[in-house]
């Protein structure tokens, strides 16, 4: 058994299939921080994305691969369909890193092949085996997808399967596409892999799910249980409609449950040795840095990583919790890095004590990026008297997404009460540089800023949904408002922290308005899935 097999290779796709997600958007210098930070996580790949989408796609793959992808670092990978055009540019993309993969797909299902590809069966048979080929002359490393596998001909997949290991694929991942498989149907298709495609033992099995039915997990560690020793999975379970399988829950399944799973991976039940390559310290801050940066909030009883996951209301379990942890804990907080123990930094920190706290944290600014991170530091410290790891890691976040101002806020005043009409005023300098001022009406002073806001922009667009939600506890807590826009069908997500939450949800308006002028600017994307 090598170490391919003895152990589970986490393939992260937040930033490829995650930011398919509606609204989940992200521009080149937030992928990077994320990528960055899924390296010091310790995933064994990043699907940086889809470098044929757009030039944007193509140039954030080869900035993570040229920054990210070093030779102690993950294996950067880059989506293509079985195409020589996306061929060629996920090669030349993942080119800087010293290890880069190129995953290439194409459906297998007869429902795909009728109505989405218009080929035969034996059509799609000779474009996989041709197109894997191809991938095979620039790198070694070639993970191939018979998309929609959990809906395909169990016999057609043994066939394509056996024939693009042949052409040289070193990985071949089986994607629950449309997230309709049951657990012990995904374990039984990957046994049925294993015992039928002859030369399977010349490849890694992987696993990719969608969770429809709410079952990506679940469906994976029986997967896992036959075999499979690649998942792939995002953060938070973000991606395309109910998400993937989530990083943090299958991490932490394998982890907590190692006795139970050893003894698949031939170990002893009672070993110790991890499952994964992952740090489980970083999981939490992995998952706000990842909701901050793509506006996809995380529900507080989601599992692990959820506001509520290591909460207990009820009084008998806290009375049960303070005799002895384990009577309702199956999980210590500290082991997501969910730590009491925080740096608390004041108004008399220094910029050195801001940017040594910074790196322990995991964030290498440039001189001027820490300027600005100070400038802000200091703003709060003067309003709170304590400066915590998550307020620091808010403001660092918020610096990161007002970076590309397109349009900038200059000044957001209010006036508001239950005897006055909430009227806001507000200054925005537009993308030509022109200070320009407004004020409106209107029913709440939210409602006002943005009406103001909506004056002098001139980018037509509907709110979807505004949230507020506080960084850590006590009065003059950092609030972060999170909204989502809409744009003819397209959905775009604002971020932004203050301890005035009227300025953050002013800021978060023009940063989800910057990134709809982004969008309507640019070239259009290409979705992998929904062109052939
Ligand atoms: O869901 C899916 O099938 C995919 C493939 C491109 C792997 O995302
Ligand atoms: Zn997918």
């Amino acid at each position: 058994m090598n170490i391919r097999e003895d152990r589970i290779i986490i393939f992260d796709t937040t930033l490829r299939d995650g930011e398919q997600s509606p609204g989940a958007t992200l521009n080149i210098d937030e992928k990077l921080v994320i990528a960055k930070q899924l390296a010091r996580l310790g995933v064994d790949v990043i699907e940086a994305g889809f470098a044929f989408a757009s030039p944007g796609d193509f140039a954030a793959v080869s900035k993570i691969a040229q920054t990210v992808g070093t030779l102690d670092g993950p294996v950067i990978c880059s989506l293509a369909r079985a195409r020589h055009d996306d061929i060629k540019a996920a090669a030349e993309a993942i080119k800087p890193a010293a290890k880069g993969r190129i995953h290439t797909f194409i459906a297998t299902s007869d429902i795909h092949l009728e109505y989405k590809l218009k080929k035969t069966r034996s059509e799609v048979l000779a474009v996989a085996e041709e197109m894997v080929s191809f991938a095979k002359s620039f790198t070694n490393d070639v993970e191939f997808s018979p998309e929609d596998a959990g809906r395909s001909d169990p016999q057609f997949l043994y066939e394509v399967l056996e024939k693009v290991i042949n052409a040289g694929a070193t990985t071949v991942n089986i994607p629950d596409t449309v997230g309709y498989t049951t657990p012990s149907e995904f374990g039984a298709l990957i046994k049925g892999i294993k015992e039928n495609v002859p030369n399977i033992d010349k490849a890694i099995i992987s696993v990719h799910g969608h969770n429809d039915l709410g079952l990506a997990v679940a469906n994976f560690l029986e997967a896992v249980k036959n075999g499979a020793r690649q998942l792939e999975c995002t953060i938070n379970g973000i991606g395309e409609r109910a998400g993937n399988a989530a990083l943090e829950e299958l991490v932490m399944a394998l982890h907590v449950r190692r006795q139970y799973f050893n003894p698949f991976f031939g170990r002893p039940s009672d070993s110790e040795a991890p499952l994964t390559n992952i740090d489980t310290h970083q999981i939490y801050k992995t998952s706000r840095l990842v909701s901050s940066l793509t506006g996809m909030l995380v529900q507080p009883n989601k599992a692990i990583v959820g506001a509520n996951a290591f909460a207990h209301e009820s009084g008998i379990h806290q009375d049960g919790v303070l005799k002895n942890k384990l009577t309702y804990e199956i999980m210590d907080a500290q082991l997501i890095g969910l730590t009491q123990n925080q740096i608390v930094l004041g108004k008399h920190s220094g910029r050195n004590a801001v940017r040594t706290r910074l790196k322990e944290l995991g964030y290498e600014l440039s001189e001027t990026d820490l300027n600005r991170a100070f400038v802000r530091f200091k703003e709060v410290a003067d309003k709170k008297k304590e400066i915590t790891d998550w307020d620091l890691e808010a403001l660092v976040n918020d610096e990161i997404q007002q970076a590309a101002d397109l349009f900038k806020l200059e000044l957001v005043q209010v006036s508001c009460g239950d005897h006055a009409r909430p009227t806001a005023t507000i200054t925005l300098r537009n993308p030509d540089g022109q200070e320009l001022t407004d004020a409106a009406i209107g029913t709440g002073p939210v409602d006002a800023i943005y009406k103001a806001i909506n004056r002098v922009a001139n980018v037509p667009n509907q709110l979807i949904e505004f949230s507020v939600q506080s960084v850590t506890a006590g009065i003059d807590a950092l609030g972060e408002v999170t909204i989502r826009l809409q744009h003819e069908g397209r959905v775009f997500s604002g971020h932004a922290a203050n301890t005035d939450i009227i300025v953050a949800s002013a800021q978060a308006y023009v940063n989800a308005l910057n990134r709809l002028y982004a969008f309507n600017q640019q070239q259009q994307k290409i979705s992998p899935q929904l062109a052939s």
